[in-house]
């Protein structure tokens, strides 16, 4: 039986109730589907896409048609979930109003339940907007990919107390522009319990330590399907590529050899028709 729809309701009532929100990352139809079956109660669309699927360096090349592409391919697997389309770099950062189209192109054509988008206090107006134009926002803060060289790389940020008060001050904007959750990446565990004690809408932690709301995890990091590099917050689960790249070589080799396919994987023809036909081929 399928599950209901998750709301944001339901998010931000997971906090009160002190449940765990589960978050995974999908980009395409099957990992939608199996999220879905998996019982995650967050599905990103992540920008991240442009790392893990696309080969690209970062997220900073990824446009507003690919993250439409890829949210309409997990909207048709994905059904229980609450989904987040990922707003990619630019499509926000200019102006108010192109931020709120850019939005609502993620909701309307890509079909997406809200929107997440990367920063704080800054960006805090522009949360503000988008959600008064009635599109949920979820918020994402302490490492943000998207602007990582500014941050000087992929480090974990709220080294000092001035750093990680800065932090805590981007959680309380988002929070009082109206977010219904933050994301909250690579900051020492204490300032995530801290955070996560200090703001009323769930934080969803990705290297934040395991005194926060919940966690989220890139799923083709977690399941080894891209090992470019991992994180030191990214258990493995499983290590998916070697299984997939033996069963890529055993097939190259029955096809070399002629093994593949075998008379199961081909379709008969009747003794009959194949006279004939080659009776008619005979005639010319
Ligand atoms: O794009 C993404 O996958 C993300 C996660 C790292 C939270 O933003």
């Amino acid at each position: 039986m399928s599950r209901p729809k998750v709301t944001i309701h339901d998010i931000q009532n997971a906090k009160e109730q002190r449940r765990k929100l589960v978050m995974v990352t999908a980009y395409d139809y099957p990992f939608g589907l199996m999220a879905d079956e998996a019982e995650a109660d967050i599905v990103l669309v992540g920008d991240s896409l442009g790392m893990v699927v696309m080969g690209l360096s970062g997220t900073v090349p990824v446009t507003m048609e690919h993250m439409i592409h890829h949210i309409q391919a997990v909207m048709r697997g994905c059904k229980s979930p609450l989904v987040v389309g990922d707003m990619p770099f630019m499509s926000y950062n200019t102006s108010i109003r192109e931020a709120i189209h850019n939005a609502g192109r993620l909701v309307k054509e890509g079909g997406c339940d809200v929107v997440k988008l990367e920063g704080g206090v800054h960006f805090a107006p522009t949360v503000e907007a988008i959600v008064k134009a009635g599109i949920p926002v979820q918020g994402h803060i302490g490492l943000t990919p998207q602007t990582a060289s500014a941050l000087g790389g992929f480090k974990m940020q709220g080294k000092d107390a001035a750093a990680a008060k800065q932090i805590v001050d981007d959680a309380k904007a988002l929070e009082d522009a109206g977010a219904f959750s933050i994301i909250l990446e690579a900051v020492p565990a204490p300032l995530g319990k801290l955070i996560a004690e200090t703001v009323r809408v769930p934080v969803i932690g990705i290297g934040a330590g395991p005194d926060v709301d919940g966690q989220v995890l890139v799923t083709h990091d977690m399941i080894g399907l891209f090992d470019r590099f991992v994180p030191k917050f990214v258990k493995q689960y499983t290590k998916i590529r070697p299984i997939i790249l033996e069963a890529l070589r055993a097939y190259r080799q029955e096809v070399l050899a002629g093994a593949f396919p075998g008379p199961e994987h081909s379709f008969k023809m009747p003794e009959a028709a194949l006279a004939e036909l080659k009776r008619l081929l005979a005639q010319g």
